[in-house]
């Protein structure tokens, strides 16, 4: 983990609200690895104050992409960055997904709203991993939103080879419901199948929910869990979450990802 002054290489709006910008640095392209995040100062003065987080959505050549909703003032003043601008960021950040977990004949990523950003560098390196107890297996990608404007990032998962499935509450676009709904419906009807894993990024009522899906089919499942953070390092507590068994960990530094069933929900 460093702190880096970097560079915009670009910064554009994909969908009202929502923005994909990439920064230059070979540093964290080598150095990140999915369900990672780095922290970036938003502003050149004291408001706000604290850097915001931000998952890692891609690595590229000579530098990651981030994924961003716009929701308060650090997300809006990102937004105005110019390609050319300077960055002040600190990275990699956290722990990352364990893709060799479990095995089986299907792997399955579930992503609520803007809860897909750090999961497409995840079926990225699912999809070219060359190792024997992942080939052959079927990527299924299941994405919910409120509506069908908000679902980001379907090609991406295609591109990949991944089999892609919709939920939107409002039913204008693939099934009618929620996405953990959805979960159940496609697990149901293949109680024979042996799922290996469930990667989960979302909203936390989600993801408690997917954990006690995974749970009660007995699929291993890791979650990316969001608190607010301050330091990033492990070292303010702000970010504490309560943990089976008694006692906490830090999001920041023991995460963001977790076995869903370390969780106290
Ligand atoms: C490890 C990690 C990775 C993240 N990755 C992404 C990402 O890839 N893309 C993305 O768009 N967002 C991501 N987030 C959330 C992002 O950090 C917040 O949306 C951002 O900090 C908001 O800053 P702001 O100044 O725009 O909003 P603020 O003015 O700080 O807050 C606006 C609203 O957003 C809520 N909020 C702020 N931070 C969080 C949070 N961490 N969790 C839940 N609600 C929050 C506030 O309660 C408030 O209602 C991530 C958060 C964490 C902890
Ligand atoms: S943000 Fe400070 S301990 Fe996690």
């Amino acid at each position: 983990m460093r702190q880096i002054n970097t560079m915009v290489l670009e910064n554009r709006q994909v969908a009202r609200g929502f923005y994909k910008m990439r920064i230059g640095s070979t540093y964290l392209a080598d150095a990140m690895s999915p369900g990672q995040f780095i922290e970036i100062r938003c502003s050149d003065d004291l408001n706000p104050l604290l850097r915001r987080p931000l998952g890692l959505h891609r690595i590229l050549k000579n530098g990651i992409e981030v994924l961003y909703e716009v929701v308060g003032k650090g997300t809006a003043l990102l937004s105005k960055k110019r390609k050319g601008e300077s960055l002040d960021i600190i990275g990699p950040l956290g722990n990352g997904f364990d893709i060799k977990a479990g095995m089986g004949q299907a792997t399955i990523i579930i992503a609520g709203g803007i809860g897909v950003a750090p999961l497409v560098s995840l079926a990225e390196e699912i999809a070219r991993s060359p190792r024997p107890a992942l080939h052959g297996r079927e990527l299924y990608v299941l994405i919910g939103a409120c509506k069908r404007s908000h679902i980001l990032c379907e090609k991406d998962f295609k591109k990949l080879g991944a089999k892609v499935l919709i939920a939107t509450e409002d039913g204008s676009k693939g099934y009618k419901g929620l996405a953990t709904d959805l979960l159940k419906d496609f697990l149901n009807p293949k109680p024979y199948i042996l799922y290996p894993a469930i990667y989960a990024c979302g909203p936390n009522e989600m993801l408690k929910t997917v954990a006690w899906i995974a749970k009660d089919r007995r699929i291993p499942c890791q979650i990316s869990l969001e608190e607010r953070m301050a330091c990033g390092v492990g070292a303010c507590l702000g970010c504490a979450v309560k943990v089976k068994g008694g006692g906490y960990k830090m999001v920041c530094k023991d995460g963001p990802i977790f076995n869903a069933e370390e969780i106290a929900w």
